[in-house]
């Protein structure tokens, strides 16, 4: 009896140093720069966010708002529609689903590439699938000490003319001095090769930031923005696929150099990140991601 009180004591100790990642995974966390969890999201919250990211498409008007979304540095729009959507929840459409006279050419539900960004504050659904206990704990365990929700997206990759994303890494678009931004990214369908999973560099994380998104001009959204580029592009040599079942969440740090390709598979591959930063480090103004009426970042 006292042993197996000491033993439970021990493992309770044993917990409370490593909290929600064993000694494995916290290895592979530090070595790799990702670290993939399965089922860390049930069936049913995947099915409810889904049907909830869904809904949000329906209410959209894509002749209102023809913003479409590319990782691509040469074609990124920086339109009003992006530069705003820090503190709102927003549709940007798929670069093909409009044609050269700016037309739909895909019904509305295949069209959208995302909805962000920041529905885990303004909706309900995605708000308590973000800010779950696991989640409270994988940013504790991973050194945020005041994490704060920065930013969302519900990406939906849709069959034939899901894009691509290209190679980057989280902190050229979530800026914090230190870095500090930690993405957590859930397959809310199936990911696969054919259908576009992410792609990651092991240990690539252990290199500086290459570039900065950022305004031109921190008061005026017509100014623009720009990339501030500090060395050489980022390689994706070594890179490895990380297909992953409905409701495996990958955990990926800020400077890990990861990517996902288009989706010519007739399969559909949604899923959600959010991203996560240190509410003590500083977060510049030329960030193009500001808040607006949607007030201070929150965090669990
Ligand atoms: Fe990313």
């Amino acid at each position: 009896m006292e042993d197996e009180s000491r033993i439970g004591l021990a493992r309770g100790l044993v917990t409370m140093v490593m909290g929600i990642l064993d000694s494995t995974q916290q290895t592979a966390w530090e070595r790799d720069g990702f670290l993939v969890i399965e089922d860390l999201a049930d069936s049913v919250s995947c099915v409810e966010l889904q049907q909830r990211a869904r809904a949000i498409v329906e209410q959209f008007d894509p002749h209102a708002h023809r913003s479409v979304f590319t990782t691509n540095e040469q074609t990124r729009t920086s339109d009003d529609w992006f530069l705003g959507s820090g503190g709102e929840v927003r549709c940007f459409l798929e670069e093909e689903a409009v044609d050269s006279g700016g037309n739909l050419a895909r019904s509305k539900q295949g069209a959208v590439n995302k909805i962000g960004h920041a529905q885990h504050d303004l909706d309900a659904t995605f708000s308590r699938f973000s800010r779950t206990p696991e989640m409270a704990q994988l940013t504790a365990a991973v050194g945020l000490a005041d994490p704060k929700l920065l930013q969302s997206m519900y990406i939906f990759k849709n069959p034939h003319i899901g894009g691509e994303v290209t190679c980057h890494q989280d902190a050229t678009f979530l800026y914090t001095d230190p870095i500090t931004v930690t993405g957590f990214w859930f397959a809310i369908e199936d990911a696969t090769v054919d259908n576009g999973c992410l792609w990651a560099v092991p240990g690539g994380h252990r290199t500086t930031l290459r570039t900065k998104f950022v305004r031109n001009d921190a008061g005026d959204d017509s100014a623009g923005t720009s990339f501030e580029v500090s060395g050489p592009e980022i390689s994706k040599d070594g890179a490895v696929p990380l297909p992953a079942r409905a409701g495996t969440m990958v955990m990926l740090h800020g400077l890990l150099p990861h990517f996902s390709g288009p989706n010519r598979s007739d399969k559909r591959r949604d899923a959600y990140s959010v991203h996560i930063i240190d509410g003590t480090a500083r977060y510049p103004a030329e960030n193009w991601l500001q808040r607006g009426a949607a007030g201070p970042l929150r965090g669990f």
